[in-house]
């Protein structure tokens, strides 16, 4: 058995809700003229979600985040790898089995705006997924949407209201709310707070832990922004470049990160409160282009520990001091020059 929280196993076990193994996608896309090129969104990333916990996905723009999402939420299908929700593999699934698995697993989207359709009150936008798949009667309905209401902070006497009669903080609540109605095991939240005034952002993450606490939803939590993450995680996860750089419980990543990418994402955080919403993480020089991925280690451009071993051979997930990390010089990174 792995001592390190979040490493995915074999067999499935009960305390756990999702399991990704060595989860990858590609896209083919247009390069030139007439070529075509493929895009790595996603090379070979693997987890375990535990009950009621909160895993938090975080990484700079452009390194697979919503791309994850996307598989996790069964909207797209991976191009390889497996993906088992609560002991059942969604490879091996029928339609309706898959249907039912999507039920289990709701999604938050960043911009409350664009997701939620401008022509629903809330009590439709609500009563939908109810009516399709509870057996309640209209009075039941009304009855659930008035009290998830109430749960997720707005005023059950506003449900004929449409989205644009709402500020950003409340049409976001209106998005939980919607993802919550059917009492999903998983949330995969997407960025939920960055389009968010700062002063509304705790409150929402707030709503978020609340809920958590009463339903025992389980949350991936996907954000770029550490303080966030921080306030809300159980686990971490760092990505790099459709991959996974670290991965461990929050207070073992942030005392001591072990991987030179998760120390720089580190660095170069804003405090919460303080931070303009859209700072992005920093670092010297850009992402490499996921059509011509580098060799080796896939930090190795950017990286300050880089040796020739890391141009030449990629670093393999493994256990270093209490996490997992992906990086040939683990052990010497972190304590030393902390
Ligand atoms: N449908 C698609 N077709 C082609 N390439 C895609 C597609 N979706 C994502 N990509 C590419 O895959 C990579 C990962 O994108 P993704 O959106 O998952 O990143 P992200 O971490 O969510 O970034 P951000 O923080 O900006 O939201 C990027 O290079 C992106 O351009
Ligand atoms: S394997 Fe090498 S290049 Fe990659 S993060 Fe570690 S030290 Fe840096
Ligand atoms: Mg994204």
């Amino acid at each position: 058995m792995n001592a390190v929280p979040n490493a995915p196993r074999e067999p499935w076990r009960d305390d756990e809700v999702l399991v990704a193994h060595g989860l990858t996608k590609h896209y083919s896309v247009r390069r030139g003229l007439f070529g075509r090129g493929t895009v790595k969104a996603l090379n070979g990333v693997s987890f375990s979600l535990a009950r009621g916990k909160t895993l938090a996905v975080v990484g700079e723009s452009g390194c697979g985040k919503s791309t994850l999402a996307r598989q996790l939420t069964m909207i797209e299908p991976p191009t390889a790898g497996r993906l088992v929700i609560e002991g059942e593999d969604v490879a091996g699934a029928g339609r309706a089995k898959i249907a039912e698995l999507r039920r289990r697993v709701q999604m938050v989207f960043q911009n409350p705006f664009a997701s939620l359709n401008p022509r629903k009150t809330v009590e439709q936008t609500l009563g939908e997924p109810l009516a399709i798949n509870t057996s309640l009667d209209a009075a039941g309905r009304a009855e659930r949407i008035a009290r998830m209401m109430r749960t997720v902070g707005l005023r059950p006497e506003h449900a004929k209201r449409y989205p644009h009669m709402f500020s950003g903080g409340q049409r976001q609540r209106i998005a939980i709310a919607r993802a919550m109605i059917l009492e999903p095991r998983i949330v995969v939240a997407d960025e939920p707070v960055s389009a968010l005034d700062v002063s509304i952002q705790a409150q929402i993450l707030n709503l978020f832990m609340d809920l958590q606490e009463q339903f025992k939803t389980s949350y991936v939590f996907i954000s770029h922004n550490l303080a966030v993450v921080q306030h809300i995680a159980d686990d971490v996860m760092v990505m790099y470049f459709g991959g996974v750089a670290e991965l461990g419980d929050k207070k073992t990543i942030f005392a001591n990160p072990r991987h030179p990418y998760t120390r720089s994402l580190m660095s170069a955080t804003p405090a919460i409160n303080e931070s303009d919403r859209r700072i992005q993480i920093k670092l010297q020089g850009e992402l490499p282009s996921p059509l011509n991925p580098p060799t080796g280690c896939t930090f190795h451009q950017r990286c300050p520990y880089a040796i020739e071993r890391c141009r030449l051979e990629e670093p393999l997930l493994r256990e270093v001091d209490g996490r997992l990390v992906s990086c040939h010089r683990a052990e010497e990174v972190g304590d030393a020059d902390a």
